[in-house]
């Protein structure tokens, strides 16, 4: 059974309280906080749209950062109300908490189609708690829920998850939005049978991050990808020595694991075969959680098995980029978790943008689905500028993961049935 969509739920004239997921990079700049990405902002807009043209009253409901149950003034919500105002071309009203009288004042003065955005519900502990009475504070809000917070819906906190079961025990509709929808469809439906091949390719920093995912794709997919930290891992669990590079060694066994599975049901599992390689140099300068910073010298292809003692593997190679570019031309599914190597240095993103450019390719030339799994690989492919050119770009990060990994998000579980 399917969850139920707004599409099916009539808003009409009715406070419709709704989740999303406005937790968007910012970053401080002349005394104002401005943010760095509004894809998320974005993304909700269909939902919007949808609830504003059938004469809702909406009521926003978001977190932003992690403000330890507090306010706090660099993560307030307002700086997004106003980009979301200008994004939607009409006035995007804000209130100055998020539960209270003066809230409720301004939620019941407000005309069908008219839209208020809260102010971010972290700043109460009782969010993150799930707290029933704050859940019913919030719930007064709306007479409809809609969650389209699918980046949140991994959390079972009050807005996520409290808050609609109080709003459906009291009879009121509790539904998706069309982001929701579509993640849901992406992330989930079209992954369930895929168009064959089905290439999967996986990077990252961890093997632990990832190995539920892996695990669970080997038994779907045809062909299985590994770069980014995660591969010096698999590496080492061959025999290889991986010098300096980031690896897990208590890792290595589901690493073996995961190879033999992929053996047993004719699952194609590739890890590099060169890597750019560089040479980590303590700079004498310490970050910000007091642990050293180190510059990465004299970058160069390593194509010898083994990786030099004082050398860090911080890229895949030019010969495993075009041998992955291989496997992801002939795909008709294509699902992408995780960058190739640190490709926030440019000098260490050409394995990730011939990945990137390689996925583009297979979806405008062949005409695969390619799905992106959010997080750094959504970055990495705005920031080589094909953000847009592939099926879909998921907005979770810990969401996507998680419900790659087949669990069932909270969010999602509590909204009602079609
Ligand atoms: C995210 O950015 O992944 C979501 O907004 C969830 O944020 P959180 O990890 O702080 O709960």
């Amino acid at each position: 059974m399917g969850k139920l969509i707004i599409n099916d739920v009539d808003v009409s004239g009715k406070r419709v309280l709704m989740r999303v997921d406005y937790n968007v990079p910012m970053e401080e700049s002349n005394g104002q906080m401005v943010i760095n990405d509004a894809t998320r902002i974005n993304e909700t807009l269909p939902t919007l749209r949808h609830l504003i043209d059938r004469g809702a009253r909406v009521i926003l409901m978001a977190h932003l950062g992690r403000p330890d149950g507090k306010p706090e003034a660099s993560m307030s919500l307002r700086p997004v109300g106003i980009a979301l105002s200008e994004m939607l071309g009409r006035s995007v009203q804000f209130a100055e908490d998020c539960i209270g009288e003066a809230v409720e004042k301004q939620v019941n003065s407000l005309q069908n189609g008219e839209v208020l955005l809260l102010e971010n519900v972290r700043f109460y502990r009782e969010e993150e708690a799930n707290d029933l009475a704050f859940s019913e504070k919030l719930a007064q809000l709306g007479d409809v829920y809609v969650n389209d917070a699918f980046g949140a819906a991994h959390r079972a906190h009050a807005s996520t998850v409290g808050v609609p079961a109080v709003i459906a025990k009291r009879g009121g509709k509790c539904a998706g939005g069309l982001l929701m929808e579509r993640e849901l469809k992406f992330l989930g439906d079209e992954l369930e049978n895929p168009a064959r091949p089905f290439v999967v390719i996986l990077g990252g920093a961890k093997v632990s991050d990832k190995i539920k995912v892996i695990d669970r794709l080997l038994e779907k997919a045809d062909v299985i990808l590994i770069g980014g930290a995660m591969a010096y891992t698999f590496k080492l669990a061959d025999g290889v020595h991986v010098g300096k590079s980031l690896v897990e060694p208590d890792k290595t066994e589901v690493a073996k694991a995961a190879v033999s599975k992929a053996q047993q049901r004719g699952v194609t599992f590739l890890i590099p075969t060169d890597n750019l390689i560089a040479d980590p140099v303590d700079t004498g300068r310490k970050n910000k959680k007091g642990r050293a910073i180190f510059d990465l010298q004299n970058p160069r292809i390593n194509t010898a098995r083994d990786i030099p003692e004082l050398s860090e593997g911080v890229d895949i190679g030019p010969a495993t980029a075009a041998a992955f570019a291989v496997e992801i031309a002939q795909a008709k599914t294509i699902l992408w978790n995780g960058p190739m190597g640190i490709f926030e240095d440019p000098r260490f993103a050409e394995g990730t943008f011939a990945v990137a450019k390689a996925v583009v390719d297979a979806t405008q030339n062949n005409g695969a689905k390619s799905i992106i799994g959010g997080g750094d690989s959504v970055k990495a492919l705005n920031v080589a500028g094909l953000g847009g050119k592939v099926t879909f770009m998921s907005t979770g990060g810990g969401a996507s993961l998680e419900f790659l990994e087949g669990k069932e998000l909270p969010g999602v579980v509590v909204l009602g049935n079609s």
